[in-house]
């Protein structure tokens, strides 16, 4: 049983390696909302290629974009993805 735990275990870590742009924390709600709001015209960003000051700008220009197209863009959304965005900046 023990052995089957550290094959498991090893398959799991062999999939975090190899998926080095994997989504940080895809169950949380950060997560989740970055997800279904910045997929809409693009593919997502991964959270590490800005730093903070880089993300509030982005998330600026983004809700311009969507504005543009008469998107919404809710305060409360845009400020659980600026968390998430933060805490996995670059
Ligand atoms: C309404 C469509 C739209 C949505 C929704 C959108 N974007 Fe964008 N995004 C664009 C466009 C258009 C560009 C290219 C803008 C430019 O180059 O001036 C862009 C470019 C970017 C870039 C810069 C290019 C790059 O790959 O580094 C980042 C970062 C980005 N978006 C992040 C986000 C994030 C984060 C969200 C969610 C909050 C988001 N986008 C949602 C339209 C959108």
């Amino acid at each position: 049983m023990k052995l089957f735990f550290a094959i498991v275990l090893g398959l799991l870590l062999a999939a975090c390696a190899t998926g080095g742009a994997a989504i940080p924390e895809p169950e949380s709600d950060g997560a989740k909302v970055f997800l279904a709001k910045c997929t809409k015209c693009h593919s997502w960003p991964h959270p590490s290629r800005h730093s903070e000051g880089e993300w509030d700008h982005y998330l600026d220009l983004m809700g311009t974009e969507m504005e543009k197209r008469n998107m919404k863009f809710a305060k409360d959304d845009k400020e659980s993805i600026r968390a998430y965005l933060h805490k996995h900046a670059r």
